[in-house]
């Protein structure tokens, strides 16, 4: 099973190519998240040959929130042996994602084999400073992409793995140990986000977001609750750009992965 999480599709494209390479099912842990799945966050091996999968982006050099919640409240059944691997795609720096997700994993019991990383466009628009990555890098990281997932396909039918395949650019214990806590702890939430004028009223936000949080008032959306980890998939997504974060978005770039541009 590849178990995924995904806000604009870096992630997604990623389960993608690991579901086809290794033959095992999609699973979209949104929907275990949102309680739409008729078993709850229960999920039975079918044997001790199948694989599990955890792909998620790096937020803040630490796992992806809604993966880590996926995490904590999954119920593996059946797990005798089976091989277990994680991929992070991110901008271009994971920190310590891998040992903090292998720590989340190992509480549950499960024996984490190998964390890969795997560089691709930005999608972090929510600070002063930060802004989606220029039209070229962003190709030249979506060009390079099918190779780096071909080595990492290699490396896990041969069980050779190598450190040179964690991104990491420096500082990772402050990053992964200090600002994540912080991220996790003080950053997210909802509180700046708003629709301009030019929101058509689709309601694709209110689908998408993956822990509920928006919902749809007099066909408006409304962020409600202290759910939101600031995935950014209802602020990319907005077919119509009528989604800003506060000021700070404004007049910044949207980002999607190609593999949803026909979804949306
Ligand atoms: C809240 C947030 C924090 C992020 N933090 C990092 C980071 O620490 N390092 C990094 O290289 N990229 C970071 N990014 C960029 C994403 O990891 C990257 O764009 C990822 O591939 C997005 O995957 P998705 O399209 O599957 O959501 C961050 C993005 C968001 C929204």
């Amino acid at each position: 099973m590849v178990f995924y999480f995904s806000a604009t599709g870096n992630s997604l494209w990623v389960a993608q190519y690991i579901s086809n390479a290794f033959n095992e099912p999609l699973c979209d842990v949104s929907d275990f998240i949102r309680k739409q799945t008729k078993v709850g966050n229960r999920y039975a091996l079918r044997d001790e040959a199948e694989m599990l999968f955890f792909v998620f982006p790096v937020h803040s050099w630490g796992p992806a929130l809604v993966m880590q919640r996926f995490i904590r409240e999954l119920q593996l059944d059946g797990l005798k042996g089976n091989r277990v691997f994680a991929i992070g795609t991110c901008g271009d720096d994971c920190g310590y994602t891998d040992r903090i997700f292998s720590k989340s994993l190992a509480e549950k019991g499960i024996f984490l084999e190998a964390f890969f990383s795997l560089k691709m466009p930005n999608n972090y628009i929510l600070m002063r400073g930060f802004g989606i990555d220029p039209e070229q890098v962003k190709n030249e990281k979506l060009a390079l992409a099918p190779h780096a997932m071909e080595q990492i396909v290699q490396a896990i039918n041969a069980r050779n793995y190598s450190e040179s395949m964690i991104l990491r650019t420096g500082m990772s214990w402050l990053k992964s140990y200090v600002v994540y806590p912080a991220f996790k702890n003080f950053m997210v939430g909802r509180q700046f986000f708003r629709t301009t004028d030019v929101c058509i009223s689709c309601g694709l936000c209110a689908k998408i977001c993956p822990t509920g949080t928006i919902v749809m008032l007099q066909g408006k959306p409304v962020w409600e609750g202290k759910e939101c980890v600031q995935c950014t998939a209802c602020i990319h997504r907005c077919p119509v750009q009528a989604i800003e974060f506060g000021r700070v978005s404004v007049g910044k770039g949207r980002y999607v992965h190609p593999v949803l541009v026909r979804k949306n």
